[in-house]
């Protein structure tokens, strides 16, 4: 109660304002349950499957992204800090007739840091990543001091299934489950107690196995560890520290039948200009780059590595065998 009374005495939170031009990123409320769409344009193909579409997507809590000054400075959430929500599209068709029935619903996906600043009816979490430095360190402790952790737990990157169930993710914590019929969420995924660290927002389904293959990438030593998951998702059946010398951006990762393709990049976010809408990111300029192949349960000593000239990139669009096998596109 103390640190709250500081806070809220020291920092005073304001809405961040939208350009005209970033309206598509205004947040949305959620709508309380599943709607009828009742004017489509255009045709469902008869064939089109029934199912459900389901999008992620950041969306911050009390309409608008934050920022605080204090006499500290200044900090601010840049936009990839809204709390995740869930935009799913229903098709089912009408009993034995041709006609489609389409719904929408919405859903917060209920981390526990939600479930904080949802109870207090306000923002708690003050803004850790862009501004003063002063500002940026006094928040990491309060933060952790008043909820242990620096950052807001925000699944809003991807959704994604494996043996049959479905999880929300970033790639900064572990996943959660969700129910795709109503979008509750259900309990974080750590794989029976073995995974306690980052968990990329991109697994693959290794073809042929089935077996989810992931990685998580941190700022601190392991900077990467891959992990490979069962095809039943009860078990992690390899997991390895590829022993980095760096933080590395590493982002998605490729699986082909035998292999996992590795991203060793030089890249840094440039959170000024991330948060202005121009570039990105920024090479290091004097960093090196490699791809790693390593084999499906290799270690840092069996990952065979290829230097490149440094390039920047997120994701990978397929990787394949040549010569050994047929292609087969990752899943
Ligand atoms: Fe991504």
């Amino acid at each position: 109660m103390l640190l709250d009374a500081v806070v809220d005495s020291t920092f005073k939170f304001t809405d961040q304002t939208l350009l005209p031009s970033e309206s598509n990123f205004a947040p949305v409320d959620e709508i309380g349950g599943p709607v009828e769409i009742l004017h489509i344009e255009g045709e469902i193909p008869e064939d089109f499957p029934e199912g459900v579409y389901i999008r992620n997507g950041s969306n911050p809590l009390f309409g608008a992204l934050h920022s605080t000054v204090s006499v500290f400075g200044e900090s601010s959430e840049i936009w990839v800090e809204g709390e995740g929500m869930l935009h799913a599209l229903y098709f089912a068709k009408r009993g034995s007739s041709a006609s489609w029935s389409v719904s929408y619903n919405n859903r917060y996906v209920q981390s526990e840091t939600l479930k904080i600043e949802q109870a207090r009816k306000k923002p708690c979490f003050l803004p850790a990543i862009e501004g003063d430095s002063a500002a940026i360190i006094v928040a990491y402790i309060l933060n952790y001091l008043r909820f242990g952790k620096v950052n807001k737990n925000i699944s809003n990157t991807n959704v994604f299934e494996h043996a049959g169930r479905v999880y929300v993710v970033a790639e900064s914590h572990e996943p959660q489950e969700i129910c795709i019929q109503n979008l509750e969420t259900g309990s974080t995924w750590d794989i029976g107690g073995e995974w306690d660290r980052a968990f990329t927002a991109h697994p693959k389904v290794a073809p042929g196995s089935g077996e989810l293959v992931i990685f998580g990438s941190d700022a601190k030593k392991p900077f990467l560890v891959v992990g490979v998951v069962s095809d039943d998702g009860t078990k992690l059946k390899h997991k390895v520290d590829l022993k980095l010398d760096r933080s590395t951006l590493c982002h998605d990762i490729g699986v082909t039948l035998k292999y996992n393709i590795i991203l060793d990049l030089p890249l840094t976010i440039d959170i000024d200009r991330l948060t202005k809408g121009g570039q990105l990111i920024e090479f290091e300029k004097e960093g090196y780059a490699r791809i790693g192949v390593m084999p499906r349960y290799g270690d840092a000593e069996s990952v065979m590595w290829f230097d490149v000239e440094p390039f920047c990139m997120f994701h990978l669009i397929n990787c394949f065998e040549e010569g050994c096998c047929p292609r087969l596109p990752f899943s």
